[in-house]
C-alpha cells in the first residue's frame, strides 16, 4: 500500500520502523498531531496490528477520510489546552506521541507542556521537524531549536531517559522517551 506521508518521502519513516517495531504488535495508543490528508494515520494503522491499538489525530481541520474504527481524529488547535487535555484524559497515557504540527515554537512548546505528562512511562514523546527554526529566512518556525535545545536541558527534571535527534538535510526528529526516574539513576 502507498502512503502519501512527507514522512515517507523524507526517510523519517525509516527511523520511525526501527524506534517502533518493538511496539508494532502490541496493544498501544498513539497520538499525532497534524493530520493533513490523513496518510500518516492511516499509515500507522496498517504498522500497528494489535486490534485493540488506539490511533488518535488532531487538526485544526479534518480531511474528507474514512477512518477505521479504532482511528480517532478531533478537530483541535494545538493552542487549546482544554481541549487537549481532554483527549489525552480520554485516550491517554499515550505510548507515542508525534508533533507533526504547526512546527511554531508556541504551539509546540504548548503541546509538550501539556501532551508530555500523558506520555506513559517507556513511551515517547516525538517533535518533528524541528529543523525548521534553521530556515532563518522564515521566522515563522524560529525558536524551535531553542526548544528543543531548552528541553534537552530539562531531561533529568522530566524523567526522561533517553533521547535522540535526527538531523539530516530535509529531516529532522528529536525523541524524548519517558522514564520512570531520569537517564542518571
Ligand atoms: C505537516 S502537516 C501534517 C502531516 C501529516 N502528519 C502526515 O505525515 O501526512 C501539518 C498539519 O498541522 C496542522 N496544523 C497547523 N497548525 C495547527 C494548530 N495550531 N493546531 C492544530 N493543527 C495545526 C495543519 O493543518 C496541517 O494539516
Amino acid at each position: 500500500m502507498a502512503f502519501n506521508t512527507d514522512k515517507i518521502a523524507n526517510g523519517l519513516m525509516e527511523n520511525y520502523k526501527n524506534l517502533f517495531s518493538p511496539l508494532q504488535y502490541k496493544k498501544i495508543s498513539i497520538l499525532e498531531i497534524g493530520i493533513l490528508e490523513g496518510e500518516s494515520l492511516l499509515y500507522w494503522d496498517d504498522y500497528f496490528k494489535h486490534s485493540e491499538t488506539v490511533i488518535v489525530g488532531l487538526d485544526l481541520n479534518l480531511p474528507q477520510v474514512e477512518f477505521a474504527e479504532r482511528v480517532k481524529v478531533f478537530a483541535c488547535n494545538q493552542n487549546n489546552n482544554e481541549h487537549l487535555s481532554e483527549v489525552a484524559e480520554k485516550f491517554g497515557p499515550f505510548d507515542i506521541i508525534i508533533d507533526d504540527g504547526s512546527h511554531f515554537r508556541k504551539e509546540t512548546e504548548n503541546c509538550f507542556e501539556v501532551l508530555f505528562p500523558y506520555v506513559a512511562v517507556g513511551g515517547y514523546y516525538v517533535i518533528e521537524d524541528w529543523a525548521a527554526g534553521y530556515w532563518r529566512d522564515r521566522p515563522l518556525y524560529a525558536g524551535m531549536v531553542e526548544l528543543v535545545s531548552d528541553i534537552i536541558i530539562r531531561i533529568p527534571e522530566l524523567s526522561i531517559c533517553e533521547s535522540r535527534i535526527i538531523l539530516e538535510k530535509n529531516k529532522a526528529l528529536a525523541f524524548f522517551r519517558k522514564g520512570a526516574t531520569g537517564w542518571q539513576e
